[in-house]
């Protein structure tokens, strides 16, 4: 039976490194905070108006091709996971073809809007197609600026602190290998939270969920019936409304819940234990989250890798910039069980087994 292989992997993380005591010189934050809570060090920022979501993707994307022995015009589709696009419209997908120079028209070119668990949505998909033999040359890549659009006031430190730029990419190809490659992906949804970690505005809800949720909140809005001022209003600028915000505590208490969770179903289907993981990869949330899922799991410290003390938490990119970093470790070899899992903003939570 045809599966997916990940054929090769690349990541691209910003020279610039931004440590904690940076972020005290503008906003009412320590180190010590940081650390204590998130277990974060430092982080990188991409150059502002030179690198963007999509520049920082093609420079992980041209390791991972070359890593597959193919050439970026090889790719025959490309998903792009992201939450910080270079445009609202079009998405980073058609932009990272045009700055990788893929110019034969096969290519197709979707964007994936899942935050955290992008990378694995995008992975999910990209699986599909390789088995059912529709495409031979996936380009799956998670990125992220986030640099760009947060609060550097002490208003939204408990954002700022967490999150880093950088890029991950990953080539999937079909291999005939017995046993080999992507064994499950595991997608879970629950929108009851949507509000609980959220980039709200600009946007077309005009205040309508808000109202249904029974939350006053003033977004503005003119008073008289008109259209366009509803997207963005003067109050979003005046007010900083237009940057991403969390209730910390609620989501940690649901990512300590669902990662277990998404990552037991996996193994009970394939049959396997938690025992049987070479590797796995968490997404980079919050180095607690991560160890708290080591517990539960009863899993080694050689059994998991955790980065976020040198990126933060870089969303869509958290998952294949640490896959690629483990394996440039030397830590997954041909053979091992790999195991990715994330759960984020949505909420969204996914896994995938993987024999590399
Ligand atoms: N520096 C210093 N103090 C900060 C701060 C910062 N960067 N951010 C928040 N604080 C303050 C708060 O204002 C609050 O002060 P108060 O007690 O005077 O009101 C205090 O620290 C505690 O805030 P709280 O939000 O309760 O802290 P916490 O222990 O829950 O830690 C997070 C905050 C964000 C680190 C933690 O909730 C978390 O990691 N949640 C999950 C986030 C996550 O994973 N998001 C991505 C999902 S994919």
């Amino acid at each position: 039976m045809k599966r997916t292989k990940i054929a090769g992997i690349g990541y691209y993380v910003p020279e610039r490194v931004v440590k904690n005591d940076d972020l005290s010189k503008v906003m009412d934050t320590s180190d010590e905070w940081v650390q204590e809570r998130t277990g974060i060090q430092e982080r990188r920022y991409g150059r502002k108006h030179e690198e963007t979501t999509s520049t920082m993707a093609a420079e992980a994307t041209r390791i991972a091709c070359e890593r597959a022995g193919i050439a970026p015009e090889d790719i025959d589709f490309i998903i792009f996971a992201t939450l910080s696009p270079d445009y609202y419209f079009p998405g980073c997908g058609v932009l990272v073809q045009r700055e990788l120079g893929i110019t034969h028209k096969e290519v197709g070119a979707l964007d994936v809007r899942n935050q955290c668990s992008g990378f694995l949505y995008a992975l999910s998909i990209g699986d599909q197609f390789i088995r059912t033999g529709t495409y031979k040359n996936i380009l799956v890549v998670g990125s992220e600026m986030h640099s760009m659009g947060l609060d550097f006031s002490t208003r939204g430190r408990n954002v700022t602190v967490i999150f880093g730029d950088g890029a991950g990419a990953a080539i999937l190809q079909p291999t005939e290998e017995p046993g080999r490659g992507i064994l499950s992906t595991k997608l879970h949804a629950d929108g009851t939270y949507a509000e609980k970690l959220a980039f709200i505005n600009p946007g077309c809800h005009g205040g309508y969920h808000f109202k249904k949720l029974g939350e006053e909140v003033d977004f503005g809005y003119p008073s008289t019936d008109t259209y366009g001022e509803i997207f963005l209003t003067p109050r979003m600028m005046q007010e900083g409304q237009y940057y991403p915000n969390m209730e910390g505590q609620f989501v940690f208490k649901m990512a300590v819940q669902k990662f277990p969770e998404v990552i037991r179903e996996a193994l009970d289907e394939a049959g396997l234990q938690a025992s049987d993981i070479g590797m796995l990869i968490p997404h980079q949330a919050n180095l607690r989250i991560s160890q708290f899922v080591q517990k539960r799991l009863g899993l080694r410290d050689d059994q998991v890798w955790n980065n976020i003390q040198h990126y933060g938490n870089t969303t869509a990119a958290s998952v294949p910039i640490a896959l690629c970093e483990a394996w440039e470790a030397g830590k997954i070899k041909n053979g091992d069980l790999v195991c990715l899992a994330a759960f984020g903003s949505g909420f969204t939570w996914a896994s995938a087994l993987i024999r590399w």
